[in-house]
């Protein structure tokens, strides 16, 4: 008989204690705690070594790997975000708030696939007749995909034994459970087993497997980051609920770059890959006013043209730093490099940034561009409209190269800018038609040139 025991474990992370506390000793949350069941296996006794047997070592070159294969899901800006389609075998993780379009993705990816019999979904949140109705509206109510109401994970394996697909899908992982765990679906402990079984399950017969999960208040995946490390991939839906656009990045991806960058519109018929991203982020007649300027960043493997407004405003008591779509750190750092190595004093100003269409701005690439709509907002002063911006700018001022360079430039070239302004490193080696190039060494050099 196996022996049960009680652990406590923590809500946010996942972290366990044997005692009961109030404030979690792995991720310092306050009354995160709760009581799990551990089932410990039978065969504790020390067996020795004589399991280990000498063919599981092997050196490196004899061992023959074949490239996995990529599905393609028939969405090309899913298929750039897990670079290059799904692979077989592979477990991806795909979370984001409740409502942003988790479940309309995967029913559409599903959809495509080129035989769709060898789909499976599986739906814990939702009826069968919810599903259809929503792949009526997608317009692929005829698919003959697979569809399975079903929560609990033994079930699923059988099932999915018995049929054989390809491909499956889990909406969501907080709605599944195991029978060999008595805690309830949703909690960190259900998670992390269900999860265990499925991905093993995936592994063992080659499934290429969905799963979705939902995100906590603090933006974590909940049941949480404990499942981030067992799966090949983890995708992400950034932007606002009440925007049109939706963004899928993967920030942890074994089978291709990480930061990738997928961008969706939604529609009435679900969602729309965007061909051309740069474009929707900048509007079309923009209003040349003091503090917006463009920059070009780099989102996973390309570049991406994006305006930037900062607003600086007399302070009545601490200066604040508010951004939206930006690290507030790495701005007060950037105004203190600012003032120390260009002379604009920003102690007694409230900065506030804002990163236009719901981007998040990760890269350093994007230092330049912002100090530049934060000195244009201060001057109240309109920077030319047709230059745009890009460069890391070190503690000492000096303006350091970003990946990428070239293809920022062709980007803001192709969208009709004359003048870009970049570090002297990034500079191209030949001239380019259309666009002026001006390369600085520092941030002072690069505000002399403003214009
Ligand atoms: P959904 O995929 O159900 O979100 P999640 O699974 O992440 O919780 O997304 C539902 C939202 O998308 C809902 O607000 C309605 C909207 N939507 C459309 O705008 N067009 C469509 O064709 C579909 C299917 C949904
Ligand atoms: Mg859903």
């Amino acid at each position: 008989m196996a022996k049960v025991k009680t652990q406590y474990s923590c809500n946010d992370c996942g972290g366990t204690s044997p005692k009961w506390v109030g404030q979690c000793p792995d991720c310092g949350a306050w009354n995160t705690l709760t009581e799990i069941a551990m089932v410990k296996s039978g065969a504790s006794r020390w067996q020795g070594y004589a399991g280990a047997q000498d063919t599981s070592l092997m050196a490196l070159p004899d061992i023959t790997a074949v490239a996995s294969k990529r599905l393609s899901t028939g969405l090309p800006e899913l298929d750039q975000v897990l670079g290059g389609g799904v692979v077989e075998g592979s477990v991806i993780l795909i979370g984001g708030d409740p409502g942003i379009g988790k479940s309309t993705l995967l029913l559409q990816a599903l959809a495509n696939v080129p035989d769709p019999t060898q789909a499976l979904y599986v739906t814990g949140e939702e009826s069968l007749q919810q599903v259809s109705l929503r792949a009526q509206r997608l317009g692929v109510g005829e698919c003959p995909l697979r569809l399975l109401a079903e929560t609990q994970v033994e079930t699923i394996i059988a099932l999915a034994t018995a049929h054989k697909p390809k491909i499956m899908v889990i909406d969501s992982v907080q709605t599944v459970f195991t029978q060999t765990l008595q805690s309830a679906p949703g909690s960190v402990s259900q998670v992390r087993e269900s999860a265990a079984h499925l991905v093993r399950f995936a592994k063992q017969t080659g499934i290429s497997l969905y799963l979705v999960g939902h995100v906590n208040k603090d933006g974590a995946i909940a049941g949480p980051r404990v499942l981030e490390h067992m799966v090949d991939t983890v995708l992400y839906f950034e932007g606002e609920k009440d925007s049109r656009f939706r963004m899928v990045r993967a920030i942890k991806n074994r089978f291709g770059a990480v930061n990738e960058l997928g961008i969706f519109a939604m529609t009435d018929k679900g969602l729309k890959g965007v061909s051309n991203p740069s474009a929707i982020f900048l509007s079309r007649n923009r209003f040349a006013a003091p503090g917006t300027i463009v920059m070009v960043t780099w989102e996973g493997s390309r570049p991406l043209l994006i305006e930037i407004q900062a607003l600086v405003d007399d302070s009545h008591g601490i200066p604040r730093r508010v951004t939206v779509g930006y690290d507030h750190n790495r701005l007060a750092l950037l105004l203190a490099v600012l003032s120390r190595h260009a002379g604009v004093m920003m102690h007694q100003m409230d900065v506030f940034l804002n990163v236009v269409g719901g981007v998040r701005i990760l890269e350093t690439g994007a230092d330049l561009a912002i100090l530049v709509a934060v000195i244009s907002s201060y001057r109240n002063k309109v920077i030319n409209q047709g230059c745009a911006f890009f460069g890391e700018i070190g503690l000492s001022g000096e303006l350091r190269p970003v990946p990428g360079g070239q293809e920022r430039i062709q980007e803001a070239a192709k969208h009709g800018f004359k003048k870009i302004i970049v570090p002297k490193a990034n500079a191209p080696r030949n001239k380019l038609e259309g666009i002026e190039v001006i390369a600085v060494d520092s941030l002072s050099e690069a505000i002399a040139k403003l214009d």
